[in-house]
């Protein structure tokens, strides 16, 4: 299945992201924890060159609770300060100012060697679309907050959220493109609903999903719809079945009885993308550890 995705506002994207870096000294990034490096954008090194990194594996309750410390030491291992977080119920954001703050130690080091002192710290929050960046924000930022900049006449420009004495935060999020030019990478954001459904074949999207749950999850679709699923699924085709049992089981049925694959279709993606099949990776950190980040 190959996904072609190519959001309108790319360009003006980038130039914005570069025009924002410039005023920070520290980047937070997040992915989603399910599919970490399918949802990291591809050019957020370059653009980032230079500065402190922090990168949030978000969503981290949706996913399989045996990946995700594996996945947080992968990018610590790769330099990052790196830390899981669910920013829906706050679980993990707390530590997040400490994790900033550590992040940019050698910066304020340098800073005091050359007398600057107690500047606070600038940070922004990157991803791509739907990463839960503004869920995030909102957490983070919580309710003790005043607002700098953009002062109704005294000063035009950016608005800052301060956090702390010591640190202050870019309060609009930089929107980064996701990695469209790897069909792996596509096909996990689409079973993650991070591409919009009208532009892809949600039903063999469907069996796809079923495939990798197959090798993966095995027991994930028998205890959610109490279905007995077929063995030796290897292609696309042998999950059908799966869709026809799900159909049945939810009285998906058509006219004449036959079953309504692409309800069911719906109905497995949704429950996917909610949970409902328990904690799933998509990607596993063990494929990934020779290549760079
Ligand atoms: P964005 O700014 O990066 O585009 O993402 P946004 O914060 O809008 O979040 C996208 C969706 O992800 C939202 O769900 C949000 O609630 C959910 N979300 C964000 N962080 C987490 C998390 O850590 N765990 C879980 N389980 N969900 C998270 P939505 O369906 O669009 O809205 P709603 O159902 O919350 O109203």
């Amino acid at each position: 299945m190959n996904i072609q995705w190519y959001p309108g506002h790319m360009a003006k994207a980038r130039r914005m992201m570069q025009e924002n870096m410039k005023l920070v000294d520290v980047v937070i990034e997040l992915v989603d924890a399910r599919i970490p490096l399918s949802s990291k954008n591809p050019d957020i090194d370059a653009l980032a060159s230079g500065k402190s990194r922090v990168l949030l594996l978000n969503k981290y309750d949706m996913a399989d609770p045996k990946y995700n410390e594996l996945w947080k030491s992968y990018f610590e291992k790769k330099g990052f300060y790196a830390a899981l977080i669910n920013s829906k119920d706050g679980q993990g954001v707390k530590q997040i100012k400490d994790i900033v703050y550590k992040a940019c130690e050698a910066k304020i080091e340098r800073d005091r060697r050359r007398g600057i002192l107690n500047r606070p710290v600038r940070a922004m929050v990157v991803g791509i679309p739907n990463v839960g960046k503004s869920t995030f924000i909102n957490s983070f930022v919580g309710r003790a907050t005043a607002k700098t900049g953009n002062k109704p006449g005294v000063t035009k420009g950016k608005q800052w959220i301060r956090l702390s004495s010591k640190i202050e935060l870019l309060d609009t999020p930089g929107i980064l493109w996701p990695k469209f030019e790897d069909p792996n990478a596509g096909m996990r954001l689409a079973f993650i609903g991070s591409i919009n459904d009208d532009i892809i074949q949600t039903t063999e999207l469907s069996l796809e999903l079923i495939l990798f749950l197959d090798r993966h999850y095995p027991d994930s679709i028998k205890n959610r719809y109490g279905i007995g699923v077929p063995g030796n699924l290897n292609e696309l085709r042998d999950c059908v079945p799966v869709l026809e049992r799900i159909a049945i089981k939810r009285s998906c049925l058509m006219k004449g009885g036959e079953p309504d694959i692409d309800r069911a279709a719906g109905i497995l993606l949704d429950d996917f993308r909610n949970a409902r099949l328990g904690g799933i990776t998509l990607e596993f950190p063990q494929d990934y550890e020779a290549l760079p980040v």
